[in-house]
């Protein structure tokens, strides 16, 4: 009987896509995916490091399956990705029952790796070399790219999917220990982005469900690939993309402020297919605390990308991180973030309390001085703030058509009662805002328009005009979403 594989997963995109990739390795050697950690004979934690609460969370996962482990001292539990690489043999020492430590960067040796443990061998720790250790190029070499062919099957959904166009980062931000985990930059292939999204939308076709494609990367607006005498961009990217046959929607992530350049800007506004979305963190609006983060901009640099990005892309929806109680932040520096957002009034943001990760330059160099309850205090009071703004920045949408890509079931939908095949949807619009919808399953996987009734900070509530073949309101659209 073939073997049967677990894998929980926290964490960023980038790690969603390394486990659906994990699994379509392991499928390919023979592994059947398991239902539960129970019933696996191999469990698989991809961690994640950015914050200590994440690193906290994965131990304290593991300390429960010490009993398990006990009880079947056969089964083989591997701690994957960037806590993996961080803390290295620490994991064996904080948790000796684990068999099997993997940092991203060697993914690809896994399906071995866990053979070798089955048959004694183990426990096996497989990471790259601390990267300040070693000359770059010796470095881009250990952090090898993992990139196994693409599995429908392993994908929550066969209508989304990510893509990677970028490993690594070499921004070094003060506060950030990816560029240690990760490791150097690397772009991948135009050829082979290209291959693998076509790929994908032969198997969107063929499941007569409509695709959207995730382009990922840390930083993924420094793609930089040279072949020859060319180099390419991730503009070049998204216009050697549109075109696909199958492909509906088109997305990259996560964007850096100091690589938003006028080109991509006019690609997203150029191509039909690229959403008018972009996920670019400006982190603080203080310049100080920028400079003391190492992010190579300020705050009116930001706001000037911004003038620019609205200037093309009209109605374009930008979203944005935020860092408080960063190292030495000063009550009024807390207040320069705070005006940045009602300015920018980004369509969401995502706030988190400055969380010290060793081996960092800012975990080296500054005290981390914002007691914890100041922390806690600037992120209800900043996320108060973005709450509001999101709540009137989708109110114009009311009375309006959007289409919307729908995803499945709402979570909610179990509980409500179903009408004959008509139960509650969820979906996205083009610029990723959240609708909910009664239809019918048939749905899910197709772009269809609704058109809003009521709109919250995160959801926007809606009726389905599927059955009205090009409906269309007759307000005129101020924003990218409205029809
Ligand atoms: N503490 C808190 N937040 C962090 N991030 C990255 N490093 C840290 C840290 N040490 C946040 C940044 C980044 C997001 C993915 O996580 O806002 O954009
Ligand atoms: Fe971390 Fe900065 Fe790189 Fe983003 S750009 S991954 S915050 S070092």
């Amino acid at each position: 009987m073939s073997k049967r594989f677990y894998i929980e997963t926290v964490g960023c995109q980038m790690n969603v896509l390394d486990s659906e990739l994990i699994a379509s390795g392991l499928i390919g050697v023979g592994y059947e995916p398991a239902e539960s950690r129970r019933r696996a004979d191999v469990v698989l934690f991809n961690t994640c490091s950015v914050r200590q609460h994440a690193e906290d969370k994965i131990y304290s996962a593991l300390g429960r399956l010490k009993h398990a482990k006990e009880h079947d001292p056969t089964k083989i539990i591997g701690v994957v990705g960037c806590m993996a690489q961080k803390d290295g043999p620490l994991v064996f020492r904080r948790a000796p029952h684990v068999d099997l430590v993997v940092g991203p960067s060697h993914l690809g040796q896994l399906a071995r790796l866990i053979d070798e443990v089955a048959t004694g061998g183990g426990p096996l720790i497989a990471v790259s070399p601390d990267r300040g250790a070693a000359t770059h190029a010796e470095a881009r070499e250990s952090f090898a790219q993992f990139n196994p062919t693409r599995h429908v099957e392993t994908r929550a959904s066969a209508h989304q999917a990510m893509v990677r166009a970028m490993f690594g980062c070499d921004n070094y931000c003060s506060y950030c220990v990816v560029p240690a985990v990760r490791g150097p930059e690397q772009s991948r292939p135009i050829d082979e982005i290209e291959k693998e999204v076509r790929l994908l939308a032969r198997q969107a076709l063929d499941r007569h469900v409509a695709l959207e494609v995730t382009l990922l990367g840390q930083t993924v607006n420094s793609y930089r690939y040279r072949d020859g005498e060319r180099t390419y961009r991730l503009a070049d990217v998204l216009y050697r993309l549109n075109d696909i046959e199958g492909l509906a929607r088109l997305k990259f992530v996560t964007n850096h402020p100091r690589h938003m350049t006028d080109d991509l800007i006019r690609a997203v506004a150029d191509l039909e297919k690229v959403s008018p979305y972009f996920h670019v963190p400006a982190q603080s609006g203080s310049d100080r605390m920028l400079k003391r983060m190492r992010r190579g901009y300020t705050a009116g640099q930001y706001r000037e990308m911004l003038e620019r990005i609205w200037a093309a892309v009209p109605g374009a929806a930008v979203t944005s991180d935020f860092i408080v109680g960063f190292c030495g932040e000063t009550e009024a520096e807390f207040d320069e973030t705070v005006e940045l957002v009602r300015q920018a009034r980004f369509k969401n943001s995502f706030i988190f309390k400055y969380s010290p990760r060793p081996g960092t330059y800012a975990a080296e160099h500054y005290d981390d001085d914002v007691p914890e309850r100041e922390k806690r205090r600037r992120n209800n009071k900043l996320l108060a703030v973005q709450n509001a703004i999101s709540e009137e920045e989708n109110q114009p949408l009311v009375g309006h058509t959007v289409e919307v890509l729908v995803e499945g079931p709402s979570k909610s939908s179990a509980k409500r009662h179903a009408a004959g095949d008509v139960t509650q949807l969820v979906g996205r619009t083009t610029c990723d805002r959240i609708v909910v919808f009664d239809g019918s399953v048939d749905l899910v996987g197709q772009v269809v328009p609704v058109e809003i009734e009521s709109a919250g900070a995160f959801t926007l509530f809606g009726k389905s005009l599927f059955h009205r073949e090009g409906a269309k309101s007759a307000k005129k659209p101020q924003n990218a979403d409205r029809k």
